[in-house]
């Protein structure tokens, strides 16, 4: 048997999601920012003598052909380093699919870092990151991981050091929403041109929790919430058990709640467990970018 690997691919979720504007190539020029969580797949990567990708998956939601991220990843993986073997990639799924958590591109992500060091191509993760661009928008990000403000169409980082804690739960709605038609329905009159990323930087750094609650803004949720009126219905209801304000990720479905403490998130997470099938409890993972312990904070990792 050959070498066995293994690498977590972190969800993220929005705090702020904002869209300046569409671009001539058809993408939304966005500015937000992105907190990775502790909600993981775990991907498995071997080595494969016949020089093949294949995928496995514990789930029947998520394609095994060359549709799925992580395969792409293989490839461009391959296209860009030069190495032309072969990998078994086995996916144990927990992110929901099609959520607004960027699932596929943390498999996609998760093949990058995991390929560069079954393979020992040493690549910086900058590198990885700009090869993820190619794969998609959130792809970079998740290479990352972390904290960061990203631009452009996602792919430009400026990583956000900070040292909060925060619960989080999420309510994944039984509904599956494409991010292409939610932009496509975004009107030119729902574009928010006021900067709430700075104002959220700043409330991570100092660790106000209240701070950073009130400051969750997505413009793309009541694009969603018209697309599908059953997600904005839930999103009320979440809001009437829980008792704290509610958001959602990217383009959606998946709501969230934010909580300061581990007992009110767990109070949450059972009341919701009442009426819903798909509720996690996760929190925010450390930021990736951030020394270890001590130290000064760096934009390096
Ligand atoms: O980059 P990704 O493949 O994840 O994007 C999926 C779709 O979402 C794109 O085809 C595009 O329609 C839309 N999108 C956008 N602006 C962005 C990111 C995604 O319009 N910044």
């Amino acid at each position: 048997m050959g070498v066995l690997l293994v690498e977590h691919a972190f969800a993220k979720i929005n705090l702020t999601l904002d869209v300046m504007g569409r671009r001539p190539d058809g993408y939304h020029e966005v500015d937000m920012v992105m907190q990775t969580i502790d909600l993981a797949d775990v991907l498995t990567l071997e080595e494969d003598p016949a020089g093949a990708i294949t995928l496995e998956a514990n789930a029947s939601s998520v394609p095994l052909d060359e549709r799925n991220l992580a395969h792409v990843a293989a490839r461009v993986f391959r296209a860009n380093s030069g190495v032309n073997r072969g990998v078994r990639i086995l996916i144990d799924k927990q992110i929901p699919v099609a959520a607004g958590l960027a699932g596929g591109s943390a498999d996609a992500a998760a093949v990058l870092r995991g390929l560069n060091r079954l393979w020992g191509t040493g690549k910086t993760t900058d590198e990885l990151a700009a090869w993820g661009a190619a794969i998609g928008s959130d792809v970079p990000f998740c290479v990352r991981r972390g904290c960061a403000v990203a631009r452009g169409r996602g792919e430009r980082l400026e990583p956000v050091n900070h040292r909060m804690h925060a619960w989080v739960v999420l309510v994944r709605p039984p509904v599956f929403v494409s991010t292409g038609d939610v932009y496509g329905a975004l009107r030119a009159e729902e574009y928010s041109r006021r900067p709430r990323s700075p104002e959220m930087v700043r409330a991570l750094a100092a660790g106000d929790f209240e701070a950073v609650r009130a400051g969750v803004h997505n413009v793309l949720a009541p694009v969603t919430f018209r697309l599908y009126p059953e997600v904005a219905r839930l999103a009320e209801r979440v809001r009437h058990v829980a008792g704290v304000p509610v958001h959602m990720s990217g383009s959606g479905p998946t709501l969230f709640c934010l909580l300061p403490t581990r007992g009110s998130a767990q109070r949450v997470y059972h009341a919701l467990r009442g009426f819903m099938r798909e509720v996690y409890l996760c929190r925010f993972l450390p930021s990736a970018l951030a020394p270890p312990r001590g130290g000064r904070p760096s934009v390096e990792p």
